[in-house]
């Protein structure tokens, strides 16, 4: 009898430690998951320019028509919704008070064959896709933008201004064009929300961990939320142009903050209020006609926000 109950008890015990075990295991292996991402070999270099040909490139001709503003849009494969969506609502090619806006989606490669298909044909309807040969992973955001960077500077230095924003992002691209147009700027310019007094983060689990060989300072120069930026054209040129000199920084919004600061490019204020969020914000027709850009915004959000947006057009909001 009682050896039998000690061995109940025994079984008991090991039971519980071998679920311990394998919920250490667990935790273990998720830990190294995370880190083999974020603890990737750094590499202490300057970002490489002119990496490789287009794959895809947007049917757009500048000279002919230049746009006012261009819109960059970080973008992957799977993203098709959110692709769809900013066709239909903020990425529609218009007229806004006579001036141009156009849109564009920034990808990168996939190692499937039938992604890279998929993305072709998508490009043969659409014609608003920028895509070089690069694996499209989160750390590689900083080689997406400057991708974008690289095809203004190519192709359409026509242009007047340029956003980068992100897929899940509304942007109001009505106020954006009257704010620009009553700014008056047209070179050296830099907005967005501005990060002024930003610090490397280094706790390895973050997903913004930059570590002391990646980036050795203990402060970021400012920069603009990389949710939503916009600048004038110039300044993709000599952002371009200077990248090669730049510490490469994997957090693309920092490398094109340092990229500003060795050109001495100084980031300002588009209005005198907030109207850049890298937040999500509550969505009311009189909020949103007075903003740049929300952040996390799903596709279905951005069809019923932006028909609310258009259909309130000429509605008297309060003050
Ligand atoms: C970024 O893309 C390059 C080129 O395809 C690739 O070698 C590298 O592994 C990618 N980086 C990440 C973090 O996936
Ligand atoms: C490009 O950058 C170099 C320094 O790296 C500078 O001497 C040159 O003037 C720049 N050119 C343009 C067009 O900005």
């Amino acid at each position: 009898m009682i050896p039998q109950m000690a061995s109940k008890r025994l079984r008991k015990i090991l039971f519980t430690i071998a679920l311990l075990a394998i919920f250490c295991l667990f935790i273990k292996w998720n830990f190294a998951g995370i880190c083999i991402l974020c603890l990737k070999k750094s590499e202490v270099t300057s970002f490489k320019r002119d990496s490789g040909n287009f794959l895809e490139l947007p049917h757009i001709d500048c000279s002919k028509s230049p746009p006012f503003l261009v819109i960059l849009v970080t973008s992957s494969h799977n993203q098709n919704k959110e692709r769809m969506a900013i066709r239909e609502t903020w990425g529609k090619e218009k007229l806004i008070f006579n001036k141009l806006i156009t849109t564009c989606f920034l990808l990168g490669t996939t190692p499937k064959p039938d992604d890279q298909i998929a993305i072709s044909t998508e490009n043969v309807k659409y014609g608003d896709i920028i895509q070089k040969d690069f694996i499209d992973a989160y750390y590689n955001l900083t080689l997406k933008t400057m991708m974008g960077i690289e095809w203004v500077h190519k192709f359409c230095p026509q242009s007047s201004f340029v956003m980068k924003t992100d897929s899940d992002v509304f942007v109001n691209t009505y106020y954006l064009t009257e704010l620009l147009l009553r700014k008056k700027r047209s070179t050296r310019f830099f907005t967005g929300f501005l990060k002024l007094n930003e610090r490397p983060i280094r706790q390895a689990l973050s997903k913004w961990h930059v570590s002391k060989e990646e980036y050795p300072a203990n402060t970021y120069p400012p920069f603009c939320s990389g949710t939503g930026y916009v600048f004038s054209t110039d300044v993709a040129s000599q952002v371009y142009n200077i990248s090669e000199n730049v510490l490469f920084v994997k957090l693309e919004d920092v490398f094109i903050g340092l990229c500003l600061a060795e050109l001495n490019v100084k980031l300002e204020e588009l209005h005198s209020k907030q109207t850049f969020f890298p937040e999500r914000l509550e969505f009311s027709p009189c909020r949103f006609k007075k903003i740049v850009t929300s952040h996390f915004v799903k596709p279905h959000e951005l069809l019923i926000y932006w028909n609310a947006l258009e259909r309130s057009m000429d509605e008297k909001c309060p003050r």
